[in-house]
């Protein structure tokens, strides 16, 4: 059933890690949205584009703010809804990198980065998000992670170089609906997944927690 009929947005997740009424508790107490955010918000809803919504993004804006962060590197950026959080965090002077494999995907955020004001501070790059970063020589302050989850482990193996001392390697949905608490799972994502949080965990590069937000929110700061 499409989002568009049940009225309910799939980005939000319900019920898997926090039980329905506090779920619904916490994005109460989120504030308004600007006009730009809150229309990519209702898109998303209507045509079912896995953004990570707003209490994720706050998130993810908090922590550029803790850390500073004047550079952020995003693997898989769809209608750039992430990627104007970070925008909005890194100011006039920081840089954001958008990377997508859909076209059309970066057609659609090019106009949204117009309208919220903030088309200087962002890179767009179509194709593989991981074969960019792997070309990248500089070190970023964030690199976020939201491509394909068969690609988590692959996109592990490239961060390290290429993010600076203190920095944050962030990665959604690293619980994937709960799906990473089932035994023996043969589904090919969710192994992905599984692997990927253990070699994070066991990474002596990186110092991590999984936030339970939404669906899982890996945090790594670089040692
Ligand atoms: C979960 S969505 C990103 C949502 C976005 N981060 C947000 O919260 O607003 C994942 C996107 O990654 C893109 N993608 C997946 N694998 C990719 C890859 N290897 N290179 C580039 N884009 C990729 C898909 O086209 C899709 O639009």
């Amino acid at each position: 059933m499409s989002a568009k009929s049940t009225g309910k947005a799939r980005w939000r997740h319900y019920n898997f890690t926090t039980a329905g009424p506090v779920d619904d508790y916490l994005y109460s107490m989120l504030p308004q949205r600007d006009p730009v955010l809150a229309e990519m918000e209702e898109y998303a809803t209507q045509h079912d584009v896995p953004i990570v919504g707003p209490a994720v993004a706050r998130v993810l804006q908090q922590l550029a703010m803790i850390i500073n962060a004047r550079t952020v590197f995003e693997l898989g950026s769809a209608i750039g809804y992430s990627t104007i959080w970070w925008a909005q965090a890194v100011g006039e002077t920081g840089r954001v990198i958008y990377t997508d494999g859909d076209r059309k995907n970066a057609e659609r955020a090019r106009g949204y980065f117009q309208r919220a004001g903030v088309t200087s501070r962002i890179t767009i790059h179509t194709g593989d998000a991981l074969e960019f970063l792997s070309e990248q020589k500089q070190e970023f302050d964030v690199i976020f992670n939201d491509v394909d989850k068969e690609d988590y482990p692959r996109v592990l193996r490239l961060v390290p170089p290429r993010l600076r001392k203190g920095g944050l390697f962030i990665t959604d949905n690293v619980l994937w609906s709960g799906r990473v608490a089932e035994k023996n799972s043969t589904d090919a994502r969710t192994k992905a997944i599984l692997e990927f949080n253990r070699k994070l965990y066991d990474s002596r590069d990186f110092y991590t927690t999984i936030l339970p937000i939404r669906d899982g929110l890996a945090v790594a700061v670089k040692k």
